[in-house]
């Protein structure tokens, strides 16, 4: 019998992994590939990246300098669950990407290295989640290393997450001697992830033999505190945010890999509502509603491509439908809307709310486009930054200057960079939030355009936009600081700043003039 929307709809789980750099977030997303069949052999995604990296240009940066960035979603089943993977560049200067992506989830998987604790990009990706009230499981990674007592770990996350921990699993040994996890509620055990189920064990003691004589008994006070001192796990506490249950184990070694799939087949939420501007959209809801966190070009240099990664956040998508384009109004054929595996992508005949799929376009759809069957409504929420630093970018070939305008705004509509044009007609400026996304830039031009180029301070160096409850004051203000004034790609003014203190000043002096830092697409 064909499964129900609402069946299959409550068996997917769409979440990100995050963690600081080098935690073991590539090992463990591998890892979760690997037990849900959707790679054979472990070593595929890292040899994957480094295939991608050779193909194009660009990615020459992500080879010399060792870091992820490019983002993407690869999807797995295990047991009755369909899992959405989707992952974020590790690099602080893609943050804009991650948080984008992070509005497309449902749940988030916090690796945390044994024996560093909390680093400052968990710290800053954590501020998202909870921003946005996703819940958080945590897995506390290379537990087969040196690692710190597993009570000090728990007391750092409650202290500088400020979030409630409730341990499921406690390590059976240390580094050398790490040998499985023990279901503190259960009384289960298991040792390494070939170990597919779980064994009933009678109380720890039962598993203590597993260590050397000489770490028996503290592992038995140890598992008896905390089955004693933690708090239960509670699941509405960890919806709502404010807890996160704790797994730990070894991602290269395969540890507690299985424990943390199975919990996030049970504790992680199915497709949440999602806010539009006339309703919330429930994911249950007939008819297709998606929108798109994401854009990204030359995944397969063959054929120059561009990908829009759109989240379905209600009902059924199916190939060759036609779908409305909220911005523009008009209509897109869906012919070849793709799944995206580890090693491979595939056309999705069919996806359902939670999924994310691929919708192969040639400059239509953008970030925080929303994608109907018909009903106009726009989702919120998909953020824009404020940059951090702003360019004039300098064309080496001034004949090139078309291409040149063309080329920016194609990157500004993937979000590789924001573009600003001066309402005074002077050359646009180029924002972003890291350095390297600079890099990126002009490797691309260089690659995809033909087009060398440096870039120039701009005298500027702050850029907010700005609103004002009465549109005769926005205009004002438009008229009076028209050197000072741009559009970004969506027309919306900005106000450009030379410094924090200027900004600050103005905003003083023009108090109708509401200047934020963050902009929702619309
Ligand atoms: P990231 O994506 O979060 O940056 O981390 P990644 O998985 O690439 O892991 C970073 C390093 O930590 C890798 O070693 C990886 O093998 C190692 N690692 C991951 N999980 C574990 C674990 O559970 N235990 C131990 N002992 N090590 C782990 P590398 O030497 O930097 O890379 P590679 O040469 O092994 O690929």
């Amino acid at each position: 019998m064909a499964e129900s929307l609402a069946e299959a709809v409550s068996r997917r789980r769409t979440f990100a992994i995050i963690a600081h750099p080098d935690a073991g977030k590539t090992t463990l997303t591998e890892k979760l590939l690997l037990f849900g069949g959707a790679i054979q052999l472990a070593g595929e995604v890292k040899a994957k990246k480094d295939r991608m990296q050779t193909r194009s240009d660009w990615m020459k940066i992500e080879r010399e300098r060792g870091i992820s960035v490019v983002t993407s979603v690869m999807t797995f089943e295990y047991n009755d669950n369909v899992f959405n993977i989707l992952d974020t560049p590790g690099h602080e200067d893609f943050a804009d990407d991650t948080y984008r992506t992070l509005t497309a989830v449902d749940a988030a998987v916090m690796v945390i290295d044994a024996a560093k604790g909390i680093e400052p990009r968990t710290l800053k990706l954590f501020e998202v989640c909870r921003m946005r009230d996703i819940p958080i499981i945590t897995f506390i990674n290379k537990m087969d290393r040196e690692s710190r007592d597993p009570f000090e770990i728990l007391d750092e996350v409650e202290e500088k997450l400020a979030l409630d921990t409730a341990p499921i699993t406690w390590p059976i040994g240390r580094s050398k001697t790490f040998c499985g996890s023990y279901h503190l509620a259960n009384s289960t055990a298991r040792g390494s992830d070939t170990e597919v189920e779980t064994t009933p064990v009678n109380g720890p003691k039962a598993v203590a033999d597993r260590l050397p004589e000489n770490e028996r008994q503290a592992f038995i006070d140890e598992t008896e505190l905390a089955i004693e001192a933690c708090r239960p796990f509670d699941r509405d506490s960890f919806l709502e945010g404010h807890m996160t249950p704790v797994f730990f184990g070894s991602a290269l070694r395969n540890f507690g890999v299985r424990d943390l799939i199975n919990a996030l087949g049970a504790f992680a939420p199915p497709p949440r509502d999602q806010v539009a501007d006339t309703r919330t959209v429930h994911a249950t809801d007939d008819k297709m509603t998606a929108f798109v966190f994401k854009i990204q070009a030359n995944m397969d240099p063959n054929h120059r491509d561009r990908i829009a990664f759109a989240r379905i956040c209600s009902g059924k998508l199916e190939r060759g439908m036609k779908a409305r384009l909220a911005r523009t109004g008009k209509q897109l054929g869906l012919t070849a809307p793709q799944f995206f595996f580890a090693s491979q992508r595939q056309l999705a005949d069919t996806a359902y709310a939670g999924d994310v799929v691929g919708i192969p376009n040639h400059g239509t759809l953008r970030i925080g486009d929303t994608l109907t069957e018909g009903e106009s409504l726009v989702f919120q929420g998909v953020p824009n930054f404020s940059p951090e630093i702003l360019r004039r970018v300098r064309l080496e070939d001034a004949m090139k200057a078309k291409k040149l305008k063309e080329a920016l705004q194609q990157m500004a509509e993937e979000g590789v960079v924001q573009l600003f044009s001066p309402e005074d007609g002077s050359p646009a400026i180029v924002g972003v939030v890291g350095a390297l996304q600079l890099d990126v830039l002009k490797e691309r031009l260089m690659a995809e355009y033909g087009l060398p180029v440096s870039f120039e301070m701009s005298r500027f160096s702050v850029c907010r936009w700005i609103s004002a409850d009465q549109p005769a004051d926005l205009e004002k203000f438009v008229t009076v600081k028209r050197g000072d004034i741009a559009r970004d790609l969506d027309g919306d003014p900005v106000f450009l700043a030379q410094d924090a203190f200027s900004l600050r000043y103005e905003a003083e002096r023009y108090p109708a003039i509401k200047m934020v830092a963050i902009k929702e697409y619309h």
